[in-house]
């Protein structure tokens, strides 16, 4: 037996007789520091190792880790005892402590106002629907007449699959869905996320979320859609928001139309949100396109409809003042906290 095995059998003998009588965490830390702790005994023997003869290595190497387990167990045993009678340590239960208020979460902004747009448009008469995120090119672009060359389905712009589905880019391959496995008239909005390859701005993100409206029946007319958009900005911003349709093109739709609000931050005077023009784009809009009717089979010469689709980030920026997009998404509970 060589003098570092006297000193770790020791230091056992000692450990063993401090760990019993430890009566609080500081005794059992005091403990550890001495032996364990990076100015303790163990980390200096080891430094002593290298002196062992070389014969004595291995007793002495083992005498070394079972000493140091065994020290880690005692300190183990004397913290699970002073928990267990509930004495000197932090873990000690105060009965006399007033209770922890339970913090219920509550829904994000975004979910909150594309609730309130779906309850809006339910008061019209829509019905929900849904359709999956990953989609196919069939529905997402082919089946929404879209041509071959058109750049949204550019993979700068789309998330493609190995398998070439991609993420959907918007939720209009929803009205593809709901004509395929309904006969007219429809009346849907289907709320969803969708997936660009856009970099993130003030108004951007890779991800956001528009509800997707569909209005198929007998005689519809752009004037249809009109009085539904303002019905909803009325619902939604009160009856001093004004919109405003501006000519626009979707391969899915004809005509086709951009659809503002005046700028509910400035009341349409003009302000940096409203990049000075008075007016915030919320939604892309149009009259079913026939090509598109043809292709789920509805004949177009006894069918006609609109469709819209509403960014829902937008709408919730304005109805709470948010200058940045970004901020939906940087999960901040104080910026959440306060919807
Ligand atoms: N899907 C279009 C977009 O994401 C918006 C749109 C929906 C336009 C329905 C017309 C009709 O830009």
């Amino acid at each position: 037996m060589n003098a570092i095995i006297e000193k770790i059998n020791a230091a056992i003998a000692d450990a063993e007789v401090k760990a019993s009588a430890a009566a609080d965490a500081a005794a059992i830390e005091a403990l550890r520091i001495e032996y364990l702790g990076r100015n303790g005994l163990f980390p200096a023997l080891s430094k002593e190792m290298g002196t062992v003869a070389p014969e004595e290595r291995k007793d002495t190497g083992r005498a070394f880790n079972m000493g140091r387990n065994r020290i880690q167990e005692l300190i183990d045993t004397a913290a699970d005892r002073l928990a267990a009678s509930g004495s000197g340590n932090a873990e000690h239960l105060d009965l006399t402590l007033p209770g922890r208020r339970w913090k219920a979460g509550h829904k994000h902004p975004v979910t909150i106002v594309a609730d309130e747009c779906v309850a809006v448009f339910r008061r019209m008469g829509f019905i929900v629907a849904d359709g999956p995120e990953i989609e196919d090119i069939y529905h997402n672009f082919d089946a929404l007449n879209t041509p071959q060359d058109h750049p949204s389905r550019d993979p700068q712009d789309t998330f493609y699959f190995n398998d070439g589905r991609i993420l959907r880019t918007q939720t209009s391959p929803v009205q593809i869905r709901v004509m395929e496995s309904n006969e007219p008239p429809v009346r849907i909005v289907a709320p969803g996320r969708v997936y660009r390859r856009d970099t993130p701005d003030a108004t951007h993100g890779m991800n956001f979320h528009q509800i997707e409206g569909l209005y198929i029946d007998k005689n519809v007319s752009l004037a249809d859609l009109k009085s539904v958009l303002q019905t909803f900005a009325t619902e939604m911003y009160g009856p001093k928001v004004k919109i405003r349709l501006r000519p626009h093109f979707f391969p899915f739709t004809e005509p086709s139309v951009e659809y503002d609000f005046s700028c509910i931050m400035c009341g349409g005077k003009g302000c940096p949100v409203c990049k000075h023009s008075g007016y915030i784009e919320i939604a892309g809009a149009g009259m079913v396109d026939p090509a598109v009717l043809k292709n789920v089979g509805y004949d177009p010469e006894v069918w006609s409809g609109f469709a819209f689709g509403l960014g829902i980030e937008r709408l919730a920026m304005l109805r709470y003042r948010i200058p940045d997009l970004r901020l939906l998404y940087e999960n901040d509970v104080r910026f959440l906290e306060q919807f």
